[in-house]
């Protein structure tokens, strides 16, 4: 059996999610209630900044499509002398905002799809998107606009299917395959004449949670909480009345190189 080409398998994905997050009006007011909490719960990632610092520096534009609260973009924002941050989630960018970025950044509240019509926006030396395109469901048309974009280096991260620990229990719970995202990624640019460079960098990411409610409220599993601690229990030490939860991932990055066009 053929399987079918990588954008249909996307977009199946991606308008199977029953939050209809990529509606876009879904997906921001999704940001306009969690934006304030997405660094608390998303912390840095200094093993993917120093590997992106080691590509980017020395480039004279960088543009972060989907740069939400800044994460990857402001460690970075000292590699070039022009630097974009796109988001159309006003949330995300007042979180952006509230770091006082400094001043060769520019930040734009747009999706791709508006920064790509605009011609206001020259394409940039390289462009980075993070966990930005989950939520797209015509991936062939978001490639081709971030290729009109980016001038030289198209840098594309995303997970692979792991997900952390309370994740994979949701998934099991439900018995949901998990999204393999950075592999239907590679499909994908495969299959417009884009080969890319596809590298793992290993990161660690620690909570803390003042109580076990903290930690089921914010790992949205059913009960029995017995149950629960005991799959979570290889990641979690006592801390105080709470607990610390530490796990270790992979970032993939997909690096497609295209040569300095014009
Ligand atoms: C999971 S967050 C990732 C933020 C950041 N890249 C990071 O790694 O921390 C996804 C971001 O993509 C933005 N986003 C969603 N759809 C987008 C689109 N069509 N164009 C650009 N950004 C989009 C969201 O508003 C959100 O800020």
């Amino acid at each position: 059996m053929t399987l079918p080409t990588p954008f249909p398998r996307w977009r199946a994905q991606v308008l199977a999610a029953r939050s209809e997050r990529w509606r876009p009006e879904r997906d921001r007011a999704f940001w306009a209630r969690h934006a304030a909490e997405y660094d608390h719960n998303m912390p840095p990632l200094p093993q993917t900044v120093a590997w992106l610092r080691a590509r980017l520096t020395g480039l004279e534009s960088l543009l972060d499509v989907g740069a939400g609260t800044g994460r990857l973009l402001l460690p970075l924002a000292d590699v070039a002398a022009r630097v974009t941050a796109l988001d159309p989630s006003p949330h995300m960018l007042e979180q952006l905002r509230g770091k006082h970025p400094p001043g060769h950044v520019q930040v734009r509240e747009q999706c791709l799809a508006q920064a790509a019509a605009d011609p206001g926006l020259p394409p940039h030396d390289a462009v980075l998107v993070a966990w930005a395109l989950a939520y797209e469901p015509e991936l062939e048309t978001a490639l081709r606009r971030l290729l009109t974009l980016t001038r030289r280096d198209l840098y594309l991260l995303e997970d692979d299917g792991e997900g952390s620990p309370h994740v994979r229990l949701r998934r099991e719970a439900r018995d949901q395959t998990p999204p393999r995202r950075a592999t239907l990624l590679a499909e994908a640019l495969a299959a417009l004449g884009l080969p890319c460079e596809r590298c793992t960098i290993p990161e660690e990411l620690t909570l803390t949670f003042p109580s076990t409610a903290a930690l089921l409220e914010y790992c949205r599993l059913l009960p029995p909480e017995a149950e629960t601690l005991r799959c979570l229990a290889p990641f979690l030490t006592p801390c105080g009345e709470g607990w610390r939860y530490r796990w270790t991932f992979a970032v993939h990055v997909l690096h497609v190189p295209l040569g300095g066009r014009a």
